[in-house]
């Protein structure tokens, strides 16, 4: 069996005083592979995925555990090495995209630093490639948006400008830290459309935070369900479906199927 594009082994993370968070979080992702990273609120999905990235938040370590991506064990890179993989090896879409926008600096400003820190354009290029990235996500008036402040677009907009972002260097990973939540159903459809599209034209993977079982039936391959920063279940969604094994994915699977009966029973 070939080596998995992501296998994280044995992960925990936790404070600076060894106060352990995410306390053993193992999990593997594959080739072309879509899958869902699946928890309540608190169970350490962000920080599960900021880790894989190397970027934790301020007072937050890694404790222990393996992340190895395409073989190389990302735990043993130094800064400027992790900095490089970042964008093309693995992207990130933040959980609330628009609040990790910088407030005070244009859209255009912003895709224009990432643009170059990623050595993807420069110069005149800048400008076109930017163009781009925002009509592959389908934002209407791109001209606008460049010039905007992040406070001037909706949820919506801000979400599509953070996967346009992460989509630059065509990363072979991306990671999408509740890309959905929060929007109209019009919109969830369009933004998972295009990260979606992205896998498929790429042959690249995607890891999906969600709490959103439809978005896990309708789009993913696999889930992995996460309780208390554990993983406590890994395995196809149609597995998931037909009998949960995880306290949380039965819970899941329960509420979706309320939610088809009552849905069943009104329109019948
Ligand atoms: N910067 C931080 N400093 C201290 N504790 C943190 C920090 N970030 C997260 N935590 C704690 O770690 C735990 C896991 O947080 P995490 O953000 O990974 O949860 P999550 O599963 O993504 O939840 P949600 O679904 O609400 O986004 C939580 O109990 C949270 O309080
Ligand atoms: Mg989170």
């Amino acid at each position: 069996m070939t080596a998995p594009l992501l296998d994280v082994e044995g992960l925990r993370i936790g404070r600076a005083d060894g106060t352990e968070i995410v306390k053993d979080a193992s999990l593997a992702i594959g080739d072309a592979e879509t899958v869902a990273l699946l928890g309540g609120t608190g169970s350490g999905k962000t920080l599960t995925a900021r880790a894989i990235l190397g970027v934790l938040p301020p007072g937050i370590v890694r404790l222990g555990g393996s992340i190895r991506f395409e073989g190389v064990e990302l735990t043993d890179l130094d800064p400027e090495e992790l900095r490089r993989l970042r964008g093309t090896g693995i992207a990130y879409v933040p959980q609330n995209a628009k609040a990790a926008l910088h407030p005070l600096r244009r859209i255009g400003a912003q895709m224009r630093t990432v643009l170059r820190d990623l050595e993807l354009a420069d110069g005149d290029a800048v400008g076109k490639a930017s163009l781009e990235a925002l009509a592959s996500v389908r934002i209407r008036d791109p001209e606008r948006v460049l010039r905007a402040y992040p406070h001037e677009l909706s949820g919506g907009m801000a979400q599509r400008v953070a996967i346009a972002v992460a989509l630059f260097g065509r990363p072979r990973l991306l990671i999408a830290d509740e890309p959905t939540t929060g929007l109209d159903a019009t919109v969830q459809a369009q933004v998972m459309q295009v990260i979606e599209r992205r896998a498929r034209e790429a042959g690249a993977s995607t890891l999906l935070v969600t709490h959103d079982l439809g978005v896990v039936a309708q789009h993913c391959d696999r889930a992995i369900i996460v309780e208390d920063g554990r993983v406590t279940e890994q395995r196809t969604v149609e597995g998931l479906f037909a009998g949960a094994t995880s306290a949380y994915g039965r819970l899941l699977v329960e509420a979706a199927n309320r939610e088809a009966r009552h849905m069943a029973e009104t329109t019948a």
